[in-house]
């Protein structure tokens, strides 16, 4: 095809240590529509994506799971994969960013990097782990606001009140990984020097690369000044090596987007495509990142600066979009709102919600809300409602009565030639991701159709001799119209389009929505969708809580580490060392200047303990006073902020106000052992 563009395409790259949630499949959903537009109107258009594998969290999961970062990823990888393919996300290659072709680009990009002097190194103080010999990352401290005052803030911003800082700012700091107070230690970091792009960076930025209300917040930056950016980071650290060092690995966050690349050589690697001819500096290809608005920092100032800086080419734009709110807020997880990939699919079609964030979408940043409602009430009335409708209506006398065969003529041209000519504006809209319009254009024709259906009375006209013929050409265009619409859909509802593939004996591209079907055989037509039920939703929402309860089950001791476990094992041996105590509650009060702590004092037989338990959201002090429990009484001490903690109180529930203390049977007394 003469006007075919070359196209790659990219989504962001989910973290291989946990679930996808819907608020990934809200941007993979966006790019694939998008990506299948293009291929079904005749492009060269490639889809690449990855799992972005490195870094302290997953390095520290897998420890805490007890195997590799390696097969952690790896099987984080295949969950992450399959859950796209059953959302029928369509991409032509799928890796990890802990790759061989990752690894040799990242490298090859640092090394172009400093030779042409774009690197500097400095030597910087950061916060380290005494006990795990390790420097923690800003998100692995927690301390006091030294700007506020609020207690239990991470070590690069305050959620109190809003505040940015060093962690080596906060007051009285806390490793998360270990519980132990962290010492500043020195160590050779190796910066990029972004400001020395500056200038190309503001042409880039309002070249149409990004969208005006990015250029603007990016133009901020600007204003502020831009910094250089510390790319290196120390042993122990899951990553690659930089090269001419020791012991000093890439951060994340440089290797993750070239992971974009490394996952299109992989392709090419196994095709006949050229990496160069979408990657070389004279490239013509289009290159596209779909994102959320959160890392755009990341994609629209250091990404272009490296490619820049190392000699390819830079983005033709970067599409960002909003956050994904689920009734109005936050995705939460005891609301059970916050809903997995996998949970999802155990409950609904994915074509549902392909739709629903069709219908939603624009090419802006603003947020989208999945109200769950109004998504079940918008798929019935508009998929079942309105599309299918056509067929279904339709369909039924062409088999039976007309031996599957279509008319021989149009009965309404000028009807079908107003569905025809809202091709090039549907089209301009998905390539503009304006899906949202490009979906009311949809069904606003789909009424259209219904209406010239009801307006003739097919089944009436059938049921006369003298009128079944016209009853022949109603059905025959209702079903033309029908193929129309479906070609329009098809970027968006692949499978529900296969079938109708198969029901009209043809394969759809996007030409063909200006062909229409005259004495053409159909097969017998068979139910295209199913209603969405409220019960499936609600079952949805509840298993949502029961992930949430079985996370929480498995929580081990407030590390930061336990905020999304996966149970590692643990020998009999190490369980039978657990000394289980019932525990008298003599004194329960509040800790001044802690959220979730009271402290506890508690009799175990002649023996006094204090401990700090997180269970202030659900008991006040004067509540537990004189009740009994379950300790772990032989925990080493550990210094909290307060004071010492010298053992653990147990308690159970999802959270909240919904976390009950363990209460032994009646009978027990103060230091019995549990068995
Ligand atoms: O924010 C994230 O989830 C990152 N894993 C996205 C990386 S996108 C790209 F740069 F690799
Ligand atoms: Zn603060």
């Amino acid at each position: 095809m003469s006007n075919s563009r070359k196209i790659l395409a990219t989504s962001a790259l989910p973290y291989a240590n946990g679930s996808l949630h819907l608020g990934h499949l809200l941007e993979h959903i966006q790019t694939d529509i998008w990506v299948r537009f293009q291929r079904l109107s005749g492009h060269e258009a490639y889809y690449v994506c990855a799992d972005d594998a490195h870094g302290t969290p997953i390095m520290l999961k897998a420890q805490q799971m007890g195997i590799t970062p390696e097969e952690m990823v790896d099987q984080v990888q295949q969950e992450h994969m399959a859950d796209f393919a059953d959302f029928m996300i369509q991409f032509d290659n799928y890796h990890s960013t802990h790759s061989d072709e990752n690894k040799e680009l990242s490298q090859h990009i640092y090394n172009k990097l400093n030779e042409g002097g774009f690197i500097k190194s400095k030597v910087i103080e950061q916060l380290f782990d005494p006990e795990k010999e390790m420097f923690l990352p800003d998100r692995f401290v927690k301390g006091t606001c030294p700007k506020c005052k609020a207690v239990e803030q991470y070590g690069d911003s305050c959620d109190a009140c809003g505040a940015t800082y060093s962690p080596t700012e906060l007051i009285n700091p806390q490793s998360s990984v270990s519980g132990a107070t962290p010492v500043l230690k020195e160590s050779e970091h190796y910066f990029f020097q972004l400001p020395e792009f500056s200038d190309m960076l503001q042409t880039w930025l309002r070249s149409g690369a990004l969208q005006e209300q990015m250029a603007n917040k990016l133009q901020e930056w600007f204003t502020e000044g831009l910094q250089t950016w510390d790319i290196s980071r120390d042993a122990p650290y899951f990553g690659f090596e930089i090269p001419g060092t020791e012991n000093k690995f890439f951060y994340v966050w440089l290797d993750a987007p070239i992971g974009y690349m490394g996952s299109f050589k992989n392709l090419c690697d196994k095709s006949d495509i050229n990496f160069d001819d979408f990657w070389a500096l004279d490239s013509e290809a289009e290159v596209y990142h779909f994102i959320g608005k959160d890392i755009i920092y990341f994609h629209s100032l250091f990404w272009p600066a490296m490619l820049e800086g190392a000699g390819y080419r830079k983005p033709t734009a970067i599409h960002a979009h909003g956050f994904l709110t689920v009734n109005g807020t936050k995705m939460s997880k005891s609301k059970g709102t916050f809903i997995k990939a996998r949970t999802y699919l155990d409950h609904l079609k994915p074509e549902y919600l392909r739709y629903y964030f069709a219908a939603k979408l624009t090419n802006r940043v603003d947020d989208l809300d999945l109200n769950l409602e109004d998504f079940s009430q918008r798929v019935n009335s508009d998929l079942v409602g309105k599309f299918v409708n056509i067929a279904s209506r339709c369909a039924g006398f062409i088999s039976k009565q007309f031996d599957g065969k279509l008319s021989s003529t149009v009965l309404d041209p000028a009807l079908a030639q107003s569905f025809i000519d809202a091709g090039d504006s549907i089209a301009n809209l998905y390539e503009t991701r304006e899906y949202g319009k490009a979906i009311r254009e949809i069904m606003a024709l789909a009424d259209k159709a219904n209406v010239f259906i009801a307006d003739e009375a097919p089944w009436v006209l059938a049921k006369n001799e003298e009128t079944v013929e016209r009853a022949h050409q109603v059905c025959s265009l209702g079903i033309n119209l029908f193929k129309i619409l479906s070609v329009y859909l098809k970027p968006v509802l692949p499978e529900l389009t296969a079938k109708v593939e198969s029901f009209l004996n043809i394969e759809l591209t996007w030409a063909d929505h200006q062909v229409l079907l005259t004495d053409h055989s159909i097969e017998k037509f068979k139910p295209l969708m199913q209603r969405i039920e409220p019960k499936h939703i609600d079952a949805m929402v509840e298993a949502s809580k029961e992930d949430l309860a079985k996370q929480q089950a498995e929580l081990a001791p407030e590390t930061e580490l336990t905020k999304d476990p996966i149970r590692a094992e643990i020998e009999f041996d190490d369980f039978a060392k657990v000394d289980l105590r019932v525990a008298l509650i003599t004194k329960a009060e509040h800790v001044k200047g802690a959220d979730k702590l009271l402290k506890l004092q508690l009799e175990i037989g002649g023996e006094t303990r204090q401990v700090f338990a997180g269970i202030k959201s659900a008991y006040q002090p004067e509540d537990l006073e004189g009740k009994m429990t379950v300790m772990v009484a032989n925990l080493k001490p550990r210094k909290m902020r307060f004071g010492m903690s010298e053992g653990m109180v147990l308690a159970a529930g999802p959270g909240g106000e919904d976390l009950w203390i363990l209460n032994p049977e009646e009978g027990a007394q103060p230091g019995m052992r549990i068995k």
